[in-house]
């Protein structure tokens, strides 16, 4: 199937005039490395929650995937920028989930063009306007990447970095792959992780790093059910106490009454 062949739907954040009247969407950020769980993490996360969910990993593979389809080398930027404009005019859930961008070789593709700086802005916008105003006119929005709590979203209202050892995330993704139909060793993809790992940690442009104000979450010896209950558990925990502080803050200036809407807040998460 080919990335060029796609068809452009509505996928597309809602414009500014669609957002309703001081409505302001909950952003949750799921960061951390390959096959950490965090794409499990965050799809759950956004249908516990009713909110949109944009997997930014698949943003990069797309563009490595139409790169590597014309024939391009995805670590030269004059060979990626025609790739940008193609994904840009066809982005959609359809493209954004096709099994193909899970191969090794998009798989490497993908670190290749996420080192370039050009490929982050070109990306940032989107990722940044779908945050704001997802698609559908939710309450919120759900990303899971390398950079969301850092870069893309800062000021995001929950941010997780996901873990997990790299053998165990070698694991997941080798069942993944056989599940897929590749024929790929244990080894080799444990060599590919840490390869990845690598270039995706050290790159000068916003490397794969916890934000200050993550919380860290090991996925190892967890099943994503578990890992799901523990990070709903961090969400209803943190609007607890944002809505205890708020509560003190408005007990000690104006005899209280302002605490409940933060409990709103908690309230219309269903958390
Ligand atoms: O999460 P993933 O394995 O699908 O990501 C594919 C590649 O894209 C990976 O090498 C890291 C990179 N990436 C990134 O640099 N920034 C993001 N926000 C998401 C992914």
């Amino acid at each position: 199937m080919s990335i060029i062949s796609f068809r452009k739907t509505d996928f597309l954040p809602s414009s500014n005039t669609d957002a309703v009247p001081g409505a302001r969407r909950i952003v949750i950020a799921v960061d951390g490395p390959a096959a950490s769980g965090k794409g499990t993490l965050a799809k759950r996360l956004a249908d516990r929650l009713g909110y949109a969910y944009l997997d930014t990993g698949a943003l990069y593979r797309a563009v490595a995937m139409a790169t590597l389809e014309i024939g391009g080398d995805p670590a030269q930027w004059t060979d990626v920028e025609p790739a940008i404009n193609i994904i840009k005019r066809n982005l959609t859930p359809e493209l954004l989930s096709n099994p193909l961008l899970r191969t090794p070789e998009v798989s490497e593709g993908a670190s290749k063009v996420a080192a370039l700086p050009q490929v982050r802005q070109a990306l940032l916008e989107y990722q940044r306007a779908f945050a704001v105003n997802p698609p559908g006119y939710v309450g919120g929005a759900v990303l899971d990447g390398r950079d969301i709590g850092s870069v893309v979203c800062p000021d995001a209202d929950i941010k997780f970095f996901i873990t997990a050892s790299v053998d165990e995330r070698a694991r997941r993704r080798f069942i993944e792959l056989q599940q897929g139909f590749e024929t790929t060793s244990f080894e080799t993809v444990l060599e590919d992780i840490k390869r990845r790992d690598q270039r995706d940690q050290t790159r000068s442009i916003a490397p794969t790093l916890a934000a200050d104000d993550a919380y860290i979450l090991d996925t190892t010896g967890l099943t994503p059910a578990e890992t799901l209950e523990e990070a709903i558990g961090v969400i209803r925990a943190q609007f607890l106490a944002e809505t205890a502080e708020t509560a003190g803050t408005a007990g000690s200036s104006s005899g209280g009454g302002s605490g409940g809407a933060a409990a709103t807040k908690a309230e219309k998460m269903a958390v």
